[in-house]
């Protein structure tokens, strides 16, 4: 299949970076991830307005002007235009000899493709995590390519036959290693706030103004782990994720939090969820 590379489309065999691409050598450079439903793009403002804001945070100077249409492009290109899909998109610094400082005027290098996901199994089905130490750096609001911490745990999580992490620090939950956290106690969500400990999810904003129009509230702080019994239902947001109940949480060996049907507040929420992307 097709990705457009640097300014070109071309066959993804075709695309060839250097071994001193600092996106490769150092994993310096940024990620987005960009769903579409039945051909229609989710949010793309949001998911931009993320991008400009991690690409200034880390001072890679690149022009996002044409990415609206080139994400539009992407999709139809690959044959999505009518079916539930996502764009990949990466920026990283560019190709220069290796160095811890960043140097002025490289040429980022750019990737974009598009896949299809499957944007409605959730309803049908819960996910078993695994409650573990949040080892990432304390930038977690920038989306960066440099992933190996998420990439540690979700190994682990994944060579126990679990599908997700739920990530803690200091005693309280931060998020996952892909997706965002929510609590449901007594009727109201709790989510973590946004700052530099959790990625500011495009989901997670979505599913709060679903609150609002459900008449949940919701209460942006973080969830302290010694509060799991008294714990509702519990689900992950994300773009490939969208709104996943939580079924079981096991940490080191044991099963902490068990909850086998999908709660009621979560299958309304998935249904409004539903609602909105169709
Ligand atoms: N992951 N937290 C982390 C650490 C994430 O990597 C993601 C998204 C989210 C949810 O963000 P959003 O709702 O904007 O997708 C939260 C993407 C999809 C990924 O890594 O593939």
């Amino acid at each position: 299949s097709e990705v457009y590379f640097n300014g070109e489309w071309m066959p993804y065999d075709q695309a060839k970076i250097s071994v001193f691409d600092r996106g490769f050598m150092l994993g310096d450079g940024l990620y987005e991830v960009t769903p579409f439903y039945e051909g229609k793009p989710f949010r793309l403002e949001d998911h931009l307005a993320r991008l400009e804001y991690c690409l200034n945070e880390i001072m890679i100077d690149f022009d996002t002007s044409s990415l609206k249409a080139l994400k539009l492009e992407a999709v139809s290109r690959a044959g999505l235009s009518q079916k539930d899909a996502a764009v990949y998109m990466q920026v990283s610094r560019g190709v220069a000899p290796r160095t811890h400082y960043f140097p002025e005027d490289v040429k980022p290098t750019f990737l974009m493709y598009a896949f299809p996901v499957k944007l409605e199994g959730f309803q049908h089905k819960q996910w078993r995590v695994l409650v573990s130490e949040d080892l990432r750096w304390h930038r977690c609001d920038i989306k960066s390519t440099s992933l190996l911490a998420n990439i540690k745990s979700n190994s682990e999580s994944h060579r126990l036959g679990l599908d997700e992490n739920l990530l803690t620090r200091d005693g309280y939950f931060t998020e996952g290693s892909h997706s965002t956290i929510f609590f449901i106690r007594n009727g109201i969500a709790y989510t973590h706030p946004e700052g530099p400990q959790i990625l500011s999810g495009i989901t997670r904003k979505v599913v709060i103004e679903l609150c609002r129009e459900l008449n949940i509230p919701v209460k942006e702080q973080a969830f302290p782990v010694s509060e799991l019994e008294s714990v509702d239902e519990v689900f992950l947001t994300g773009t490939t994720t969208q709104v996943m109940a939580v079924s079981e949480m096991i940490s080191e060996g044991k099963t902490i939090y068990a909850q086998p049907e999908i709660g009621p507040v979560t299958r309304k929420l998935q249904e409004a969820f539903v609602a909105k992307t169709r």
